[in-house]
C-alpha cells in the first residue's frame, strides 16, 4: 500500500493536496476508517520530544510546532510502520499546520492529550472541583479549536491516570464524565465531524470499575468514546499466562468500546524485545482489543526511547527501534483491518454499583451525579479568535537531519512518500539498521507466538519502575 513508485510521486502530489488520512469514528467496540470501512488498529507511539517536562508554553515550540523535526520523525515513523502517535502537551496558540499535515500524508493519526501539566490546564485530583472552571475550559476547548479540523486526529483524551489512589477514585470519575462530555458537547456545536473522546487510565486497581464507569449508561454525551489503558505488565520474555495479559483480556473482555493500550512497553529487561506485539496483535486479544502506543519514541532519561535526538537534529536509530521493527513487520494486517466480531452486538452497559464495583474497589464513587458545566457561554458560543489549524500543501519531503541506524550507518534517502487517499502506515517489511542487529524475535502475530520463559530476570522492580513512568506520564 506504501510502496508507491518514486516515478508515480509526482502524480500522487499534484492530485492529491496531502490529504490521505480519512476521518476515524468508533463504531461498537472499533474503531473504523469512515471511508473504507476497514477497522483501524493502532499500531503507535507516544511522541514527547524533550520528555514529560519538556512543555513550556512561552518557548514557542511543542512536539507538533517544528516541521524539520516532524518531517525526520514521521520518514523515521513510517519505515517503521506505525499508524498513530499520542501526543501529551500541546500549546494550543502555535502553528501546527506543516506538522500534523506531514503525519497525515504518510497515514499517521494523532491521540491527543487536552491537557497539560501546568496548573489550571489540567484537573487537580486532590481538589477537582476547584480546578474546573471556565479558564480550564478555555485551555481544553482551544486544543479542539486548533486541531479539529485536522482529518487525522484520532481523538482526544479527556484525562491520563487522574484516578490513581482511593482518594481520587472517590472524587474524581463524575470530573471525567464532566470533561468527556463539554468536550463532546463542543465539538458538535463547533467541530464539522464527531471527534472521539476518551481517557487513558492508570493500570492499578482502578482500571475495571473506570472502565466500566465511564462507559456505561445512556448519558451519551459524558459516556467515553474509547478506554486507553497505560500497561506495563509484560516485561521482557514474559508470556502470556505470565504477563497479566490473560487477566486484562478477561477483565475487559465485552467492552462496548474500542480499548487499547494508552502506553505499554516494560523497560526492565533491555533492549526490549517486544514479544508482546505478537500477543496484542494476534488472535487471542485482537477481537477486544485495538491494538497500543508504545512508550516511547524519543530516548529520555527514562531510558523508554527507539531513537535518540541529539542536539543538533540528528538521529541514531536504538536497538529497541530495530527489535519493534522486526516484531511489527510480523502483524497480519488482514487480521487487524478486519472488524471484530465483538463489534457488532456491543452496546453500552446499564450503569449499576453492581456493575461498576463488581466484586472489587468498594471505594470507587459510582455515582452518576455528574457536575455542571461552569461556562455554558463559552460551550455555546465558543472561543473567541481562536487558533485553528488546517491541513496545507507540503513543498518539503525530506528532512535536512540526518539519521543513522543502530550500527552506524546514515540511512539513505529518508523522505516521506505519501499515501494514496485513505490509507494509513503499515509496517514497511524493511529492517532499516540492516540484518542481523535485531535481539528480538520477530515471529509475528499470525501465530500468536508465546514468549518463551527467560533466565533473565524480570527483576522485582518492574512494577515499581511502571509506577513512576505512570507518574512521570501522569501530568493531571
Ligand atoms: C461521590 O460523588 C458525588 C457526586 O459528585 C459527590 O456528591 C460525593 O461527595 C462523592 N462521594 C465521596 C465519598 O466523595
Ligand atoms: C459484561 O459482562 C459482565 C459480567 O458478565 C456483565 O455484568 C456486563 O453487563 C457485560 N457488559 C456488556 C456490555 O455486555
Ligand atoms: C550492530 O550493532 C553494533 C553495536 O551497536 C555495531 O557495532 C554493528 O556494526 C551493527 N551491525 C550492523 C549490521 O548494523
Ligand atoms: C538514493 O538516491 C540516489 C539519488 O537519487 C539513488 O541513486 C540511490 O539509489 C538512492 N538510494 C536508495 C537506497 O534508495
Ligand atoms: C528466535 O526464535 C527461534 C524460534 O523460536 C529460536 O530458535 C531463536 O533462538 C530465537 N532467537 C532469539 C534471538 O531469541
Amino acid at each position: 500500500m506504501k510502496s508507491i513508485a518514486l516515478s508515480a510521486l509526482t502524480t500522487v502530489l499534484a492530485a492529491h493536496l496531502a490529504s490521505a488520512a480519512s476521518p476515524l469514528i468508533v463504531d461498537g467496540s472499533d474503531f473504523v476508517n469512515s471511508v473504507t470501512e476497514d477497522r483501524f488498529v493502532m499500531v503507535g507511539l507516544a511522541y514527547q520530544p524533550a520528555g514529560a517536562s519538556g512543555y513550556d508554553p512561552n518557548s514557542g515550540v511543542d512536539p507538533l510546532s517544528d516541521a524539520d523535526a516532524c518531517l525526520r520523525d514521521a520518514a523515521v515513523m513510517q519505515k517503521l510502520g506505525v499508524n498513530t502517535i499520542r501526543v501529551y502537551n500541546i500549546n494550543p496558540a502555535l502553528n501546527h499546520d506543516e506538522c500534523v499535515s506531514i503525519f497525515n500524508a504518510v497515514g499517521i493519526y494523532l491521540a491527543l492529550d487536552v491537557n497539560s501539566p501546568l496548573s489550571g490546564e489540567s484537573l487537580n485530583r486532590d481538589d477537582p472541583a476547584s480546578s474546573y472552571h471556565s479558564g480550564y475550559l478555555t485551555r481544553i476547548f482551544s486544543v479542539v479549536e486548533a486541531f479539529k479540523d485536522y482529518p487525522n486526529l484520532l481523538g482526544f483524551f479527556a484525562g491520563n491516570e487522574v484516578v490513581n489512589s482511593v482518594k481520587s477514585a472517590q472524587t474524581v470519575p463524575q470530573y471525567i464524565r464532566a470533561i468527556q462530555r463539554d468536550l463532546k458537547q463542543y465539538i458538535a456545536a463547533h467541530a464539522s465531524r464527531t471527534i472521539p473522546v476518551g481517557y487513558s487510565a492508570a493500570d492499578d486497581d482502578t482500571r475495571r470499575p473506570m472502565w466500566a464507569y465511564l462507559t456505561c449508561g445512556d448519558d451519551a454525551d459524558s459516556r467515553a468514546d474509547f478506554y486507553g489503558l497505560n500497561s506495563y505488565q509484560w516485561c521482557g520474555d514474559s508470556t502470556w499466562e505470565t504477563s497479566g495479559y490473560q487477566g486484562l483480556v478477561t477483565t475487559f473482555s465485552n467492552t462496548s468500546v474500542p480499548l487499547f493500550f494508552s502506553e505499554f512497553g516494560c523497560n526492565t529487561v533491555r533492549p526490549r524485545p517486544f514479544n508482546e506485539i505478537a500477543a496484542l496483535y494476534g488472535d487471542r486479544m485482537i477481537d477486544s482489543w485495538s491494538g497500543g502506543l508504545v512508550y516511547e519514541y524519543t530516548q529520555e532519561p527514562s531510558d523508554y526511547g527507539l531513537v535518540e535526538i541529539s542536539s543538533d537534529g540528528d538521529a541514531t536509530l536504538l536497538e529497541d527501534f530495530d527489535n519493534l521493527q522486526k516484531q511489527y513487520n510480523g502483524i497480519d494486517i488482514t487480521l487487524i483491518t478486519s472488524r471484530s466480531s465483538l463489534s457488532a452486538s456491543a452496546s453500552p452497559p446499564t450503569c449499576s454499583d453492581k456493575f461498576i464495583l463488581q466484586d472489587h474497589a468498594a471505594k470507587f464513587n459510582t455515582s452518576m451525579d455528574i457536575p455542571a458545566c461552569p461556562d455554558e457561554d463559552l460551550l455555546t458560543n465558543g472561543v473567541q479568535n481562536a487558533n485553528k489549524g488546517k491541513i496545507v500543501e507540503l513543498t518539503e519531503f525530506t528532512t535536512p537531519h540526518k539519521v543513522y541506524t543502530s550500527g552506524g550507518a546514515e540511512v539513505a534517502n529518508l523522505t516521506i512518500t505519501p499515501l494514496a487517499d485513505d490509507q494509513s502506515n503499515t509496517p514497511s517489511g524493511e529492517t532499516t539498521s540492516g540484518a542481523g542487529n535485531n535481539t528480538g524475535n520477530g515471529t509475528a502475530a499470525a501465530d500468536d507466538a508465546e514468549g518463551v520463559a527467560s533466565s533473565r530476570s524480570v527483576g522485582a522492580g518492574a512494577l515499581a519502575v511502571a509506577a513512576v513512568v505512570a507518574v512521570m506520564a501522569a501530568f493531571v
